[in-house]
C-alpha cells in the first residue's frame, strides 16, 4: 500500500530522530548534531551520529545510516511498512487506511493457534497413548511441577494429529501455517511440523505462547526445532523463560544456552534464568535482559563453541551496559549435567563465585603459555596489554595492572606505560579509521558536507593537512601557529581540525 507524503511528513514531525535513537542508546547533543553508542555494532566511544537537520544518522564505525524510518526497520527488524506502523503507534498518529487490520486479525489468530497447540500437545504429554515423551522428561530428571509450570508438551509421531484437531477448532489450514506449526508439503497438503518430539512453549511477558522448540527423542532429524518467524514471532527479540525470570527479585539474570539448561536451573531454585531461542545473543536480547538487571551471570557450556559464545554475549552484553560475570563448569558439559552430577548447592556456590569478565579475558590470555618462562612470559604481558588498554576506566586499568603486575613480578611502573602506549595508538588508528570512513561517506553522501565537491583543490589539501596531523601530533602546534581553522573551506576538515 502506498503510504501519502503528508502522512510519512507528520510521521517524521511526530517522531523526531534524536527521541527515537534516544530510547534506544543515550545520545549527546553537540549543537545540530548528536551522537551516541552505536546500537547495531559493540564499540566504546560513540560513533554513531544524528543530524537534526537532514533528520538522518550515520554510524562511522559500521555504516549504518538513514532516516527515523531505515533506524526503526533496522532496530527492530521489520518491514517498512511494520516500521512505519510502529512510529505512527509510538507517536499516537492513526495509520491512513484499515489494510492494517488484516494484520491484526492474523496476529491475534496465531495467537489463539499457539495457545490451543500448547494445550494440545500439553494434553497428549500427560494422558496420551503414546507415553514416550513422558518418559523422556522423568529420565531427564523433570519434577511434575516443573512439567506444569513451563507446559511442557508431546508432540505425536504423526503427521495431521495437530492439524485435526485445529480443523475441529474452526482454524484453516493457512492460518496453521502462518502459525508455523503446521507446514504445507510440495503437493499443497498440511501437516504437522512437530512430530515425535517434546515441546518446549515460548511464552512472551504478557503470558501468550508465541512459539515452541521441539526436541527429538529418538535422535531423528535435527535435535532441536524451532518455530520460525511469524507474525507474533521474532526469535532475534525474545528469550526463553523471561516470563518468569522477569519476577524475579534478583537485579541478575543467567543466561544459559539451551531450553534444558534453563529448566533444570530454573528446578534448582533459580527463578531468575533466560536462554536465547536456538540463535546466538543478538542486540535486542542483550537491550531486553537490560531492562531487568544489571548484572549477567553468563553460564554457557564448558566446550570449545560455548566458550566462543561466551566471548561474544561477554562483548554485547556489556555494549548494553550490563556487568557481565563468568560461570567456568568443571567435569560437566552444561548447566544441566552439572546440577544433576553436583546438586544445586554445589551450583550455588560456582553462582557466588563467578569470575568476571576480564579476568575471563586476561585467564583466556594464558592459553598454551607457561609464564614461568621468560618467552611465554613476555607473550603473556604482550596480550594483556591489549586487554587492559581496551579498559575505559582507568582506575580498572590500575587495578589490573597491579594484579598482573604481582603474578608476573614484573616493574609496576614497566606495565603502566606499556599500556599508555597501546591506548596512544589505538587512539591514533582509531582517529584515522574514522577521517577515512568519513570522506569515504563524503564522497557517496554529499548532503553531509556539501562544500567537498565545491572546492575540491582545497579539500583535497585539508585532507592531506588532516592527515599529517593524525600520524604527527607533536606537529599540533606548529601547524596551528601557520593556518588558523578559518582558513578552511570545508566545515568537516574544520570540525577535525579544531579537535
Ligand atoms: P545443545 O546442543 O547444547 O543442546 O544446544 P542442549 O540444550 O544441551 O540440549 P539437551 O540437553 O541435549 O537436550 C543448545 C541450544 O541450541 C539450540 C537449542 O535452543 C538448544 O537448547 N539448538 C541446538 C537448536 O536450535 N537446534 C539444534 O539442532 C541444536
Ligand atoms: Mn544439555
Amino acid at each position: 500500500m502506498a503510504l501519502s507524503e503528508d502522512f510519512i511528513y507528520q510521521l517524521r514531525l511526530g517522531n523526531p530522530i534524536e527521541d527515537v535513537v534516544n530510547s534506544y542508546s543515550t545520545i549527546k547533543r553537540h549543537g545540530s548534531t548528536s551522537k551516541c553508542l552505536c546500537p547495531f555494532h559493540s564499540e566504546k566511544t560513540p560513533s554513531c551520529t544524528i543530524y537534526s537537520d537532514t533528520q538522518s544518522f550515520y554510524c562511522f564505525g559500521c555504516g549504518a545510516g538513514g532516516d527515523v524510518i531505515s533506524f526503526i526497520k533496522k532496530i527492530e527488524n521489520l518491514s517498512y511498512y511494520e516500521a512505519v506502523r510502529f512510529l505512527a503507534e509510538r507517536a499516537g498518529i492513526a495509520m491512513p487506511d484499515t489494510s492494517g487490520d488484516d494484520f491484526a486479525r492474523k496476529k491475534s489468530r496465531t495467537y489463539e493457534i499457539n495457545r490451543e497447540t500448547a494445550n494440545f500437545y500439553f494434553k497428549c504429554l500427560l494422558s496420551g497413548s503414546d507415553k514416550r515423551g513422558l518418559a523422556y522428561f522423568k529420565e531427564r530428571k523433570l519434577l511434575p511441577q516443573t512439567i506444569k509450570k513451563y507446559g511442557l508438551g508431546y508432540a505425536p509421531d504423526q503427521w495431521d494429529a495437530l492439524r485435526n484437531h485445529l480443523r475441529s477448532l474452526g482454524f484453516t489450514d493457512s492460518e496453521m501455517v502462518t502459525a508455523d506449526v503446521c507446514r504445507f508439503s510440495e503437493k499443497g497438503s498440511c501437516y504437522d511440523n512437530f512430530r515425535g518430539r517434546v515441546i518446549f512453549p515460548i511464552i512472551d511477558l504478557r503470558g501468550n505462547v508465541i512459539a515452541f522448540g521441539g526436541r527429538t527423542i529418538d535422535n531423528r532429524g535435527p535435535k532441536y526445532l524451532n518455530s520460525a518467524d511469524t507474525p507474533v514471532f521474532k526469535k532475534s527479540r525474545n528469550l526463553f523463560s523471561l516470563n518468569f525470570a522477569k519476577n524475579s527479585s534478583s537485579k541478575k539474570l543467567i543466561l544459559a544456552e539451551g531450553y534444558m539448561d534453563v529448566i533444570a536451573i530454573n528446578q534448582a531454585g533459580f527463578e531468575n534464568v533466560v536462554a536465547t531461542l536456538g540463535t546466538a545473543l543478538t542486540p535486542e536480547q542483550a537491550r531486553l535482559m537490560s531492562q531487568y538487571a544489571s548484572e549477567v551471570i553468563i553460564s554457557y557450556d564448558s566446550d570449545a563453541a560455548g566458550q566462543a559464545a561466551t566471548q561474544r554475549a561477554i562483548n554485547l552484553l556489556s555494549s548494553a551496559g550490563l556487568t557481565t560475570k563468568i560461570i567456568k563448569l568443571h567435569d560437566a558439559k552444561d548447566p544441566d549435567e552439572y546440577i544433576k552430577k553436583f546438586g544445586s548447592t554445589r551450583f550455588k556456590f560456582l553462582l557466588d563465585e563467578s569470575n568476571d569478565a576480564i579476568d575471563f579475558e586476561l585467564s583466556k590470555c594464558k592459553t598454551g603459555l607457561n609464564i614461568s618462562e621468560d618467552s611465554d612470559k613476555y607473550t603473556y604481558l604482550r596480550k594483556v596489554v591489549g586487554v587492559i588498554s581496551s579498559l575505559d576506566d582507568s582506575l580498572l586499568r590500575d587495578v589490573y595492572i597491579s594484579k598482573i603486575s604481582r603474578e608476573c613480578e614484573i616493574n609496576t611502573s614497566v606495565l603502566y606505560s606499556k599500556v599508555e602506549e597501546a591506548i596512544k595508538n589505538k587512539h591514533k588508528i582509531k582517529q584515522k579509521l574514522e577521517w577515512e570512513s568519513t570522506k569515504r561517506s563524503l564522497t557517496q553522501r554529499d548532503e553531509i558536507n556539501p562544500e567537498a565537491s565545491k572546492y575540491s583543490a582545497q579539500s583535497k589539501a585539508e585532507e592531506f593537512i588532516i592527515l599529517y596531523l593524525i600520524k604527527n601530533q607533536d606537529k599540533l602546534k606548529e601547524i596551528k601557529n601557520k593556518i588558523s581553522a578559518d582558513e578552511f573551506v570545508t566545515s568537516l576538515t574544520k570540525k577535525f581540525f579544531l579537535q
